[in-house]
């Protein structure tokens, strides 16, 4: 949710700028600009565009050159996508320029005071404060100013500053809100998002809350908010510079959804140990006796990752045999839970960012709970609160919506639920059973994505559909709900998931041809039940498609997916349904990587 990058060096900052907002545009694409400066230049230049990063580009002026440069592109939280509420900000005299991820939460306040004595604020944003208190703190150094600033906000942010009497540095800070810092040769860069640092460099050194960073062309140093030196251990990023690029592809969707058999086999590897039936998860940082005194688990995720989670929670009870759910973590957090010591929370994110699962995080930490995290992006700022968790190593994932990581955080859930369980009373057995599957995973996940031109065919029948249901029971339930979500994210057709044992209780009254109906339908115990619904549907003139073992004969329409164990289903049958949201979607011509309305990563409430 908003991409920051920034750059000093010898380079010119301009085109670096630009390449680098067009690897953050998945985080916000409703505004961009930049401010750059050069050692020799007098003051700053700035550009500034609504729209996407080309509508930036196309502003850009002649001779617009320099060495120095902070930009942003922006997905709006406080006033409206425009020119004017676009970053940077700029003080009256063009002095200090700031760029800001998060939410100043006292914005009202503190402009209500800075206008009382007098400044003028151009723009509607919160951001706009951080740049009036800079310019008006008298401290000597851009440093003393920026934390003099800091002080009197409270929220989140990851910043960067300019400042035009101090052109020989740029000054970070980050609480809440990613900052990134990337080491070059004579040169430094920023970022909200590794993304944007990768091309040039992969050491990198990750702020923490609470700390800031001055950045020079051939030095940095950092320190904390109250001016205490911090050490800074640069890390090397391990994700290739071409995961941020599209390989071909139309879309990063597609892209991301034909990776899910190398995606798998990523988070299977090395994990698996055939001698005792189990996997080794090595962050895990849970002993065998702790993981037996565990009596319930509690999972936290929001959208995407909630229902993977949902998924995790059948997986961990099925395995484990301990009693598991699944809650939204932008829920929990809200509502004053009971914190019970004998339970283990589990925070589930592709991104380690979401502000509602890290501030779930933090309340849990705070009453002393123990919370692992499920986690994609290393080092996150997830992965560092948890007290210990298994990385889904899916790659970075660039499409506003999640795919091939909502496939390896069920998987590593899989490993996680036959670790418990065979730390617990899964048998030799099961255990080999399980594993067994596990391997097939990567070679089923290629059978279905080889069916896609059928998937094609279906998605256009249903692309003109006005909403759509989608059922599944127990198992199957989660992958309908994540089905639907993918549908409306991406295609805008209104979609909802029932239990299908529920169907009774309501949403039959919705049946009719113009209201189609995905099934998900398991060869498993609960295959008579299902099949069932479809008669139910099918009485009422409904259309359905399943996705099934084997054909079914109320269906107008299967998907046949590759059996595996009854628990690991689920992983699979999620996969054909991601393939028609997506053929749905450019059937009604959707940007499909960056739909409307949403950004990756949700750094706000
Ligand atoms: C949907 C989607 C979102 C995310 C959610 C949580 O396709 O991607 O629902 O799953 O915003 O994001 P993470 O997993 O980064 O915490």
């Amino acid at each position: 949710m908003c991409g920051i990058v920034g750059y000093i060096g010898k380079r010119d900052v301009a085109p670096l700028l630009l390449e680098g907002l067009a690897r953050l545009e998945y985080r916000g694409y409703d505004s961009a600009g930049m401010v750059i400066t050069s050692p020799k230049a007098a003051g700053l230049k700035m550009v500034k565009a609504k729209g996407r990063v080309r509508d930036l580009e196309a502003k850009v002026p002649k001779r617009f050159t320099g060495t120095t440069g902070i930009a942003h592109t922006r997905w709006a939280t406080h006033g409206a996508p425009s020119d004017i509420n676009s970053h940077p900000h700029l003080d009256p005299e063009n002095k200090v320029a700031v760029v800001h991820n998060g939410i100043v939460d006292n914005a009202q306040e503190l402009r209500a005071k800075l206008e009382a004595d007098g400044v003028v604020f151009a723009s509607e944003t919160d951001t706009e404060v951080i740049t009036h208190l800079i310019a008006r703190s008298q401290a000597e150094t851009l440093e003393e100013k920026v934390r003099e600033a800091l002080k009197v906000i409270e929220g989140t942010y990851g910043i960067a500053v300019m400042h035009a009497d101090f052109n020989d540095r740029i000054v970070v800070a980050r609480n809440g809100s990613p900052v990134i810092l990337g080491i070059g040769e004579k040169e430094m860069l920023v970022a909200s998002d590794v993304a944007a640092l990768i091309a040039h460099t992969r050491q990198v050194v990750t702020l923490d809350d609470g700390e800031m960073a001055t950045l020079k062309a051939d030095d940095f140093r950092t320190y904390t908010t109250s001016g205490a030196s911090t050490t800074a251990t640069p890390e090397t990023v391990e994700w290739e510079a071409a995961s941020y690029d599209m390989g071909g592809h139309d879309t990063f969707m597609h892209k991301e959804i034909s990776e899910q058999p190398d995606a798998v086999d990523r988070v299977l590897r090395g994990r698996i140990d055939d001698r005792f039936s189990t996997v080794h998860l090595g962050g895990l940082n849970l002993d065998p006796r702790e993981a037996r005194t565990i009596r319930r688990i509690k999972i936290l995720g929001c959208g995407t990752s909630y229902h993977a989670g949902l998924i995790g929670a059948g997986l961990i009870e099925s395995m484990a045999r301990i009693p598991a759910d699944a809650e939204p973590a932008s829920e929990f957090r809200y509502r004053n839970p009971v914190v019970d010591p004998d339970t283990l929370y589990i925070a589930v994110s592709q991104s380690g960012e979401t502000y509602d699962v890290l501030a779930a995080v933090q309340e849990l930490k705070r009453k002393g709970a123990r919370v692992l995290g499920v986690v994609n992006v290393v080092g996150s700022a997830i992965a560092r609160e948890a007290d210990g968790g298994v990385y889904v190593h899916a790659g970075p994932e660039v499409c506003v919506v999640s795919t091939k990581c909502f496939t390896n955080t069920v998987t590593a859930f899989a490993l996680l639920a036959l670790h418990l369980g065979r730390i617990r009373d899964l048998s030799v057995t099961d255990g080999k059973r399980i594993i067994e599957g596990l391997r097939k995973l990567p070679s089923q996940i290629e059978e279905i994505l080889k069916t896609e031109d059928e998937i094609k065919k279906i998605a256009a029948e249903y692309a003109g559909a006005q909403s759509m249901m989608f059922i599944g029971r127990v198992r199957g339930y989660p992958v309908a709900l994540e089905a639907s979500l993918k549908l409306k994210e991406i295609s805008y057709i209104h979609a909802e998931a029932y239990p299908a044992s529920e169907l009774k209780h309501g949403p039959l009254a919705l049946i009719e041809p113009a209201l189609p109906t995905v099934a998900i339908v398991p060869d498993d115990d609960l295959l008579e039940k299902n099949r069932a619904a479809l008669e139910e549907i099918k009485a009422r003139s409904g259309r359905i498609l399943a996705v099934a073992h084997q054909p079914q004969a109320k269906a107008d329409h299967t998907i046949v997916v590759p059996k595996n164990e009854d628990e690991l289903d689920p992983i699979l049958m999620g996969i054909p349904l991601q393939l028609l949201a997506y053929h749905t979607a450019l059937a009604m011509g959707r940007d499909i990587d960056k739909p409307r309305n949403l950004a990756k990563s949700v750094t706000v409430e």
